[in-house]
């Protein structure tokens, strides 16, 4: 036995924890990609805010702000239509509800996170352009996955995004070709992005300059 036992037992104790923390809350977040986030905003590198594109009823969210909130580190924004957008405008909730806004706000503040987290109800395009909180060193990617509207994320956001912060791109699948086709061409991009890890439909990219 080493000490390395006892923080790999660690790790995965902390990652069960999480899990049956946000168990409730409606999504399409596996685990393994919700502690990559959880981690990456506790532990990633740099300083800058954490902007996740996409929250739905907060899942991802809550897995964000908990790591940064563990760590005492900046608040995530949350930039949601919160109508479904295009795509989600038939799920079941949006036809009988309209919004995810109000069960969004009451999953965090259930979980004690809505304080590390600052909700911006907008396109997330206009929202990029709009935007005035400075360098950005963890974004998330999971609006809209249709090749014009996942480029215009990637491309309108990234330009806030600090030399060295980090990018993650949800939903590269079979499933999602525009996301699949984003993917390669920033994969085929080695002078801006250095590829990293690939967890679950998760891909995690460094912004190189
Ligand atoms: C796949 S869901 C996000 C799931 C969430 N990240 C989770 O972990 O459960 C996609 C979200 O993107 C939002 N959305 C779609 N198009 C958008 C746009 N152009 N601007 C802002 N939000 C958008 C939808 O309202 C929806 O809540």
């Amino acid at each position: 036995m080493n000490d390395k036992v006892f923080s790999d037992v660690a790790t995965i104790s902390e990652f069960m924890l999480l899990t049956e923390r946000f168990k409730h809350i409606e999504g399409w977040l596996s685990p393994v990609e919700g502690y990559l986030l959880y981690r990456l905003a506790r532990d990633g590198e740099g300083s800058g805010a954490i902007v996740e594109i996409g929250s739905w009823m907060g899942l991802s969210t809550a897995w964000l702000a908990a790591g940064s909130k563990a760590a005492g580190r900046e608040h995530v924004h949350a930039v949601d239509v919160f109508d479904g957008g295009p795509v989600l405008k038939d799920h079941d909730f949006i036809r009988k509800e309209g919004t995810t806004y109000h069960r969004f706000t009451e999953n965090l503040e259930g979980l004690g996170l809505f304080d590390y987290v600052e909700p911006i109800v907008a396109e997330s395009g206009a929202a990029a352009q709009a935007w005035t909180k400075g360098a950005v060193r963890l974004l998330f990617i999971d609006g809209d996955h249709r090749y014009p509207a996942v480029k215009q994320d990637f491309d309108l956001w990234t330009l806030h995004v600090v030399a060295g912060g980090i990018v993650v791109l949800d939903d590269a699948s079979e499933h999602y070709p525009g996301v699949m086709q984003l993917l390669n061409e920033v994969l085929a991009d080695g002078k801006h992005w250095q590829h990293l890890l690939r967890a679950g439909k998760t891909q995690i990219f460094r912004k190189l300059q």
